[in-house]
């Protein structure tokens, strides 16, 4: 294996070893991608207080999320055409993130099914929702869920309709992809993933086709989205999901006190404050510049997450400091995954905890649950005043 020191050690690999039109679907946000950028930059703009002469033996990072025990408290966020990146991409990072002791969050729009991941990990995983107009279709698939042993249901609430990757538009990305001539041209370079794909039988939308009625095209992602999505989702419907649910609920996609006070008011167990990694709103403010205002909204009343644009344990360390009972990662597993496959996966999880690990011993805490508003300086104006 390469020496790997940083997540962007695997960008850099995944880059040369994915298909294009794959890593322009992960690594793009909507219009200008301003809000994508911002996602990352807003983290930079916090500083960490160092501290010295504090006894730094025997740190732990351990926590929970929801009430489950994790290593450290990120989990996978849910990543559509995850098996796209790499050959059974999702099976490959479930087992990594439960060998790892956190979190696998399995999204709507898998390559692998619900099945099929619960049939190759040993222990619950949790798998994230996109409502659908076919409300036959959501009912089986909470059902699946359920007899699949899925211990949490993510709800998105940030993508009824899609907003648009410009070059998602320009590659004609589609699972598995369409074969144009510069597609194959493309593909011609990546004969390690090929050879993947040619391994496997999971290349479609596994918890989509062969379930869902009426399919015109299920391999392109936003003639799906744009026919099946339910635009009319709205508060009484989440509550209605949740009583069918009847377990343990995160609702993803929260940016706004307001909608943060209604995601309390239906009884969710945690909220995501995301913004879709900057993929849905573009011109919407960085999920980390909005974190103190959601916490002060509902921070005693529903645990508080959030993701969008961590790449380091740091960005992990501000963000629980700055409040946050747990983050997610998307792209930094996807580029582990799209580089190394599970190994891959591994190496993200490992990176992140380490340079968190230590960044906490440099500041002075030994115990992730220490963490606090004292270790950061937050610039006066980060917040910003928005009117
Ligand atoms: C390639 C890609 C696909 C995604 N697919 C989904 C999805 O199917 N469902 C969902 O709720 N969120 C999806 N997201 C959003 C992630 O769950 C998460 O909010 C985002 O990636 C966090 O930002 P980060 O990538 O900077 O960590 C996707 C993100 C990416 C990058």
């Amino acid at each position: 294996m390469p020496v790997i020191t940083c997540i962007e050690d695997l960008r850099q690999i995944y880059q040369r070893r994915a298909p294009r039109m794959f890593y322009d679907y992960a690594e793009s946000g909507s219009w200008t991608e301003q809000t994508f950028r911002e996602n990352t930059t807003d983290f930079a703009k916090i500083r960490l207080r160092q501290r010295v002469a504090v006894d730094m033996l025997n740190r732990s990072t351990r926590s929970t999320m929801i009430g489950e025990e994790v290593a450290m408290p990120v989990a996978l966020a849910p990543v559509g055409l995850t098996g796209m990146q790499h050959a059974d991409g999702e099976i490959l990072a479930a087992r990594a993130a439960e060998a790892f002791g956190v979190p696998f969050t399995l999204s709507t729009m898998s390559i692998c099914s619900i099945e099929d991941v619960a049939a190759h990990t040993t222990k619950p995983f949790w798998f994230q929702l996109y409502v659908m107009k076919d409300q036959d279709f959501v009912s089986r698939t909470l059902a699946r869920a359920k007899a699949a042993g899925v211990s949490a249901l993510v709800l998105t609430l940030d993508l009824q309709i899609l907003g648009q990757r410009h070059r998602d538009l320009k590659n004609g990305l589609s699972a598995p992809p369409k074969l144009t001539l510069p597609t194959m041209m493309n593909l011609a370079t990546k004969w390690r993933w090929g050879m993947g794909m040619l391994g496997t039988k999971r290349r479609f939308f596994g918890n989509i086709v062969g379930h869902a009625k009426g399919v015109a095209d299920a391999s392109s992602l936003s003639s799906w989205t744009a026919e099946q999505f339910d635009p009319q989702l709205d508060w009484s419907k989440v509550a209605r999901l949740k009583e069918e649910w009847g377990g343990k609920l995160i609702l993803k996609g929260i940016l706004d006190a307001e909608d943060a006070r209604m995601a309390a008011e239906v009884g969710a167990d945690a909220i995501i404050v995301s913004n879709h990694g900057g993929r849905q709103l573009d011109g919407a403010l960085s999920s980390i510049r909005v974190l103190p205002s959601i916490l002060d909204a509902v921070g005693d009343r529903v645990e508080v997450h959030l993701d969008g644009g961590i790449r380091s344990g740091q960005d992990v360390l501000k963000a629980v400091a700055m409040g946050a009972r747990g983050t997610y990662i998307g792209r930094a597993f996807v580029y582990g995954l799209g580089a190394l496959g599970q190994a891959g996966v591994t190496r993200a999880l490992e990176v992140i905890h380490r340079e968190l690990d230590i960044s906490m011993a440099l500041c002075g805490e030994r115990d992730v649950h220490d963490l606090g508003r004292h270790n950061l300086l937050v610039p006066k104006d980060f917040e910003g005043e928005w009117h």
